[in-house]
């Protein structure tokens, strides 16, 4: 999804949107812009409103632990350490060491470096490392559409009773409405989504937000 832009909002309402959300500060605006320097791919990075939307939800759940998968430059990741409760842990799973350093820079600026744990590698082998009990009470899904569902398997067991899972890009640009479809990701989403809903162990709701949010809580 665009960094600046809600995928299925035409330019005017976008900015009303984001005019109506908490503005982006220093630390943001310095990670926007040293994302945008990498070229094309800052286009992977969450819109404000959806870091806002994260730390909104953060801070109602305060969880004592909470995991994202796929950090990037660390966007989504500086909202939700931002918004932990007091002793609070975040675990950011990447593969790639150059863009999760760019998020450590912007971690330490604003001052959240000592409540993230960062993991660089595959992030199934990181989720599976994980104690079978180890309750996760938020967790925030963004990396390789194909690993969805096994992210997200490994997440419900460990979901505690008030926990928020929530599945970015999830409507695909409008794509996870082409029944034809044959790209990986596409089938991937659809996949997943269709997984959720007929997953008796959750409940879940589809927001149109960004490029989509599922945000799935225990039955
Ligand atoms: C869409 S970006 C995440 C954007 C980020 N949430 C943000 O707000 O800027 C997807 C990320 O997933 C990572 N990724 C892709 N495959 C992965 C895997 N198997 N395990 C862990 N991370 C992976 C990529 O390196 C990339 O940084």
């Amino acid at each position: 999804m665009t960094g600046h832009r809600s995928f299925f909002l035409e330019e005017a309402l976008d900015a009303y949107v984001q005019a109506h959300s908490p503005p982006v500060d220093d630390v943001q605006r310095s990670l926007i812009e040293a994302t945008a320097s990498l070229g094309p791919v800052a286009r992977m990075q969450v819109a404000p409103d959806q870091a806002a939307f994260l730390a909104l939800l953060v801070a109602a759940v305060r969880p004592m632990f909470a995991v994202e998968v796929g950090t990037f430059t660390g966007f989504s990741s500086l909202a939700i350490a931002r918004a932990l409760p007091d002793g609070g842990r975040l675990l950011c799973c990447d593969v790639s060491a150059e863009w999760t350093d760019i998020a450590r820079e912007h971690w330490s600026r604003a001052g959240v470096d000592d409540r993230v744990d960062l993991v660089v590698a595959p992030a199934l082998d990181t989720l599976r490392a994980l104690p079978a009990d180890r309750e996760v009470d938020f967790a925030f899904l963004d990396a390789d559409k194909a690993g969805y569902l096994a992210y997200y398997e490994e997440m419900v067991p460990r979901l505690s009773p008030h926990g928020l899972i929530a599945v970015d890009n999830v409507l695909w640009s409008g794509r996870v409405l082409d029944a034809g479809a044959d790209d990986a990701d596409t089938v991937a989403l659809q996949e997943f989504n269709d997984h959720v809903m007929s997953d008796d162990r959750v409940t879940s709701v589809l927001l149109s937000v960004g490029d989509g949010i599922n945000l799935i809580r225990r039955a």
